[in-house]
């Protein structure tokens, strides 16, 4: 699996293999990445996109996050195609956005997640990301098995991780790596 940020000669592909009918959802994604607001992040295995992921580098998407959080960069858009699922491609494209991150001098990264997804809190809580009890609504586009896409609302909660931070040795070492507002 290769997981890098979308170049423009990826998007014709990315279109083909992953088409998106009804909203150019890829095409939306490269356009904040030119525009600087974001990267956007494509796991490929060969020449099939098996799922995508945003880092917006304007901080957390929501109000609430913002004013919490400022200077928090936020995965966002995280989606894995459905047949591509359990097969540790989320886990791999979290990874590489918390490297880039990282890369930018960053030392916080957060994602949002809804109640009604306890399958990805899951999986945000094992790579090491902590609630916060910071909710927003949260507007975002989902792809569905036949390709369309679904623009959602939803109630989420940021979770947060300090990249700086090692892994937890002991108690108070896991104590301290918990984010402060
Ligand atoms: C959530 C999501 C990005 C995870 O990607 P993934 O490649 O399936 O995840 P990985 O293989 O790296 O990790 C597996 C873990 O993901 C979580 N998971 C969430 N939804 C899952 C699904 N439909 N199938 C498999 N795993 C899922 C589970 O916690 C699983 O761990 P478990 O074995 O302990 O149950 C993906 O399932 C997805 O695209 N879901 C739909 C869109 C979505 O919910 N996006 C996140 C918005 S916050």
């Amino acid at each position: 699996m290769d997981v890098r940020v979308c170049a423009a000669e990826d998007l014709a592909r990315l279109r083909a293999q992953w088409p998106t009918p009804g909203s150019d959802v890829h095409g939306a994604h490269v356009a904040a990445q030119q525009r600087g607001s974001a990267s956007y992040l494509v796991a490929w295995r060969g020449p099939m996109p098996l799922g995508s992921a945003m880092v917006n580098w304007d901080g957390c998407v929501g109000a609430n996050a913002r004013s919490t959080y400022p200077g928090c960069v936020e995965i966002h858009h995280l989606q894995v195609r459905s047949e591509q699922r359990g097969r540790g491609v989320g886990a791999e494209l979290i990874t590489v956005a918390e490297e880039l991150i990282r890369s930018r001098g960053h030392t916080r990264a957060c994602l949002g997640v809804a109640a009604e997804n306890p399958g990805a809190a899951r999986l945000y809580r094992r790579l090491g990301y902590r609630p916060t009890g910071v909710r927003d609504l949260t507007a975002y586009t989902w792809i569905d098995e036949d390709g369309v896409a679904h623009d959602e609302i939803e109630d989420d909660e940021l979770l947060v991780k300090c990249l700086d931070a090692q892994r937890p040795a002991g108690l108070s070492a896991w104590r301290a790596a918990l984010p402060d507002p």
